[in-house]
C-alpha cells in the first residue's frame, strides 16, 4: 500500500544532520562534523549533586507535567539572565522550548504558510532551514562578511522579490555554519534598514556566551536588547552549548502577544519541556555556579579553536581560504578553484576525518566550495592529525 504521507512529509529531504549526528559518533574517525559541545565537557557530576541535593517533593515536582511556558523558578532565573544582558521584557514574555530548535520552529509554526518566503544568511543552520522548510516556506539566502549579513544585498533582495518576506532568520553571535560575529555598526545599520518593513527578525543566539576573550564580550550584545528601532524581534537562546544539549532546554522572549500563539501552538507539539530537566537547570542557575562554568568552556574552547587554526596554517595548501572565530564552535573553509566540498569530503572520509559540506547550509542552490570544521568536541591532541587528513584530501584536487 502506497502511505498517505502529508505533502509535508513528502517534501522533506534526507537530513544531513541526521547523517552529521551519525558521522559525529562514529569513534574511528576524527569527527569535525558535529555541532556538539565537547562531551568531556559536560558536567556530569555537576548533575549528580544537583539532583542528589533535591527534597522529595521538589523531585516529585521534578518528575510532573509542567506549565506550557515553563517551570516557574526557571523562567525567573532566564529573565533575570535576559536583564543581565539589557533585554527589557516590558511588553514582552518569555517560554521555555525544547532546545533553541523548538524555539526557531514554534515561530515559523505561528507564522509561515506554504509558499512564504524566509531570508536567511547564507549559509545558514541547517536545522532553522529545515523548521522553515517544513512549513512549505520558501528560504533565499543574502551573503555575509565578516561583520555580518550585507544589508545593501538584503534590501536589495527584499525589494526586488515578487512577494513579501516574512521572516529574517540571523545568528548574529559566533554564527553556525560561518564561525563569525556581527559587529556593533552593522547589528545598529540592520535595525535601522529594517524599521518600517514589517518583518519578523528571529534572533537566535545560542552562542554568545561563548566568546574567547572577554574584550569580545561586548560583541555579543543582543539586538533584542538595542534601544530606538522599530523591529518586531523574536530572540531565541539555549542552554544546549552552555550546559547540556541532553537536557533539550531553549528559550524564546518575545512580543506577549507572539508567546501566547507560541504557547497555544507548543500545547499540541509537546504540552511542556521537561519538567525534570527545567528543575536542574534552575537549580544550578539559581546556586549562581554557571558563570564558573561557562568560563571553563570559554577557555576549553579557546584552545581547541587556537589548535585547529594552527593545523589549518601549518597544512593547508594555498588558495584555501577561512574565517578566524572570536568564540563559538566552528570555522568555515572556502576552498580554491571551485572545488567540490563532497568529493574532498569522501577523500577525507577514506582517510579517517569527517566534517561537513558547505551545500549543507545552502538555503537554497547547491554551491558547494566550501566546509564546515567544527572544534568544538575534538580533543585539543586530535585536532592536528584530523586537519592533515582533510588538508591532504584538498591536495589531492589541486590540479
Ligand atoms: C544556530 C543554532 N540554533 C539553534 C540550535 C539548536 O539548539 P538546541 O540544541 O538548543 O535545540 C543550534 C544547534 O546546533 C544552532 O547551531
Amino acid at each position: 500500500m502506497a502511505l498517505p504521507y502529508s505533502q509535508s512529509a513528502l517534501g522533506m529531504r534526507s537530513s544531513e544532520i541526521r547523517r552529521i549526528m551519525k558521522l559525529a559518533g562514529d569513534p574511528s574517525l576524527i569527527s569535525f562534523a558535529g555541532g556538539s559541545p565537547g562531551t568531556s565537557l559536560l558536567p556530569a557530576e555537576i548533575v549528580d549533586g544537583l539532583y542528589g541535593g533535591m527534597s522529595t517533593q521538589a523531585k516529585q515536582v521534578a518528575m510532573q507535567y509542567g506549565a506550557t511556558d515553563g517551570f516557574p523558578p526557571l523562567l525567573a532565573e532566564i529573565k533575570k539572565y535576559l536583564g543581565s544582558k539589557n533585554i527589557s521584557l516590558e511588553g514582552q514574555e518569555l517560554i521555555v522550548t525544547t532546545g533553541a530548535q523548538q524555539a526557531i520552529n514554534l515561530v515559523a509554526k505561528v507564522f509561515l504558510d506554504p509558499g512564504d518566503v524566509v531570508v536567511t544568511e547564507y549559509p545558514s543552520f541547517i536545522g532553522a532551514l529545515a523548521a522553515f522548510k517544513s512549513y512549505g516556506a520558501e528560504t533565499v539566502g543574502v551573503a555575509m562578511d565578516d561583520g555580518g549579513i550585507i544589508i545593501e544585498d538584503l534590501l536589495e533582495m527584499l525589494d526586488k522579490m515578487g512577494k513579501k518576506a516574512k521572516i529574517l532568520y540571523l545568528t548574529p553571535y559566533f554564527h553556525n555554519p560561518a564561525g563569525i560575529i556581527y559587529s556593533a555598526g552593522r547589528k545598529r545599520k540592520l535595525l535601522d534598514a529594517l524599521g518600517g518593513r514589517d518583518i519578523i527578525l528571529l534572533e537566535d543566539d545560542p552562542y554568545g556566551e561563548l566568546y574567547f576573550d572577554a574584550a569580545d564580550k561586548e560583541l555579543t550584545a543582543p539586538m533584542k536588547a538595542m534601544p530606538n528601532h522599530a523591529v518586531q524581534i523574536c530572540y531565541a537562546g539555549s542552554f544546549a552549548k552552555i550546559f547540556s544539549p541532553g537536557m533539550r532546554l531553549g528559550w524564546l522572549c518575545a512580543a506577549s502577544e507572539i508567546i501566547d500563539k507560541c504557547q497555544l501552538a507548543k500545547q499540541s507539539m509537546d504540552a511542556c519541556s521537561p519538567t525534570f530537566t527545567q528543575a536542574l537547570a534552575a537549580e544550578r542557575l539559581s546556586k549562581g555556579k554557571m558563570p564558573a562554568h561557562v568560563e571553563t568552556l570559554r577557555a576549553a574552547y579557546k584552545r581547541r579553536a587556537e589548535t585547529m587554526l594552527k593545523s589549518l596554517k601549518e597544512h593547508m595548501p594555498s588558495g584555501v581560504g577561512w574565517t578566524t572565530p572570536k568564540g563559538g564552535f566552528y570555522i568555515w573553509v572556502t576552498l580554491p578553484n571551485r572545488m567540490d566540498a563532497s568529493e574532498v569530503f569522501q577523500k577525507a572520509f577514506d582517510g579517517g576525518a569527517a566534517f561537513v559540506v558547505g551545500c549543507a547550509f545552502a538555503p537554497a542552490g547547491k554551491k558547494n566550495d566550501c566546509l564546515r570544521l567544527a572544534f568544538s568536541n575534538t580533543p585539543e591532541e586530535k585536532i592536528g592529525l584530523g586537519i592533515e587528513i582533510v588538508a591532504n584530501a584538498v591536495k589531492a584536487f589541486i590540479r
